[in-house]
């Protein structure tokens, strides 16, 4: 078979250790011709390919990024976008594709699969919202980016008495934000899920330094928004799937702190230091076994499925599974992290 892979939407560190192992196991046990995409559905709609070999997929293992490049490209959404797709992959006699990506990426995989396309995807995300699979490659190198970063702020916030408010990433959902907020000691967490009372959250600091607390650290998800009327937040721009840039909420979380507890106030904001560099063990043995069970999958012939970690299991399940809702933090999780909060 040739068998095309891509990789699409944000990078996110353990993507080269999919594609390895689609390559390691593909090439080296199946004997398949594996040819990549460059730069996502863009790739596809272009025909910009290049061959993936054993060889040329040596010691990317531990690198973080793609190899392939990626691209938030929708074909549903540029011009004859579609079409061009479809005439790519015939074209170049493309048997089956190997789709890594997140919600945006594997919701193009599932409507081109109605199309005829045989394609097996591969979730991918640092913010861990996508259904169907436990967790997502990515996530666990990111909240450990992060739960570093709060240690490091942390001792300048006992030092100089400050507040320091720490801008995560989460568009939708707030995993990154609990989980390196309670990883980190976080003080208040605020996460999409749920909106803001920004009189709630300093409440909350005053009480802890009445208790004799100096400092304190506040984790807000950059999805994270004020209770309706509450306070004004700025427009921004979308891209092809309609997602606004975010950024910003956690900027104007200081000036409020500050201004209304008088506490001095710092914001960091870590951006996209928190998907780049290389990725932890975790996230490699999960993207490896991620990527064997993709090619597994095609070499049997089961199509419109993403692979999925359950439990302990690499398991197989349907693409419209995965799409047709975000997962969003789990309520039992956030409780837990509420315990230390104020
Ligand atoms: O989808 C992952 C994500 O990290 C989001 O949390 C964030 O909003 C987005 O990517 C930003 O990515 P970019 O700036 O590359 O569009």
């Amino acid at each position: 078979m040739r068998i095309g892979v891509l990789t699409g939407g944000g990078d996110c560190p353990g993507l080269n250790a999919v594609i390895r192992a689609v390559v390691r196991k593909g090439e080296g046990v199946y004997g398949h011709n594996l040819v990549g995409f460059r730069y996502g559905w863009r790739g596809v709609v272009e025909t910009q390919m290049v061959d993936l070999t054993i060889a040329s997929t040596r010691g990317i293992l531990h690198r973080g990024g793609t190899m392939l490049g990626t691209s938030r490209t929708n074909p549903y959404k540029t011009d004859d976008g579609v079409r061009r797709a479809l005439d790519t992959l015939r074209r170049e006699r493309i048997d089956a594709l190997v789709a890594i990506g997140g919600e945006d990426t594997l919701g193009v995989a599932a409507k081109l699969g109605d199309e005829g396309v045989r394609i097996v995807g591969v979730p991918k995300t640092i913010d861990n919202d996508l259904s169907a699979t436990d967790f997502t490659f990515g996530f666990d190198t990111a909240v450990q980016i992060v739960t570093d970063a709060i240690d490091r702020l942390h001792t300048t916030a006992e030092s100089h008495d400050r507040v320091m408010v720490v801008e995560v990433m989460g568009r939708h959902a707030g995993w990154i934000a609990t989980f390196a907020g309670m990883a980190g000691g976080a003080d208040v967490i605020l996460i999409p899920e749920d909106p803001f009372d920004i009189d709630e959250v300093c409440d909350r600091i005053r009480h802890r330094h009445m208790r004799g607390a100096r400092f304190s650290i506040v984790v807000v998800a950059e999805g994270a928004a004020p209770k309706e009327g509450t306070l004004v937040t700025q427009e921004t721009e979308v891209d092809q799937f309609g997602h606004e840039r975010l950024g910003g909420i956690g900027t104007m979380i200081q000036t409020e702190i500050e201004g209304r507890t008088g506490f001095e106030t710092r914001v960091t904001i870590l951006g996209h230091v928190q998907r780049g560099g290389t990725p932890t063990a975790y996230d490699r043995v999960l993207a490896t076994r991620f990527g064997v069970e993709a090619i597994d999958a095609v070499h049997e012939g089961e199509f419109g499925i993403m692979v999925a970690l359950r439990g302990a299991d690499i398991v197989r399940v349907p693409i419209e599974e995965a799409v047709k809702e975000l997962k969003t933090v789990d309520r039992r999780i956030y409780e837990v992290a509420s315990v230390f909060f104020g």
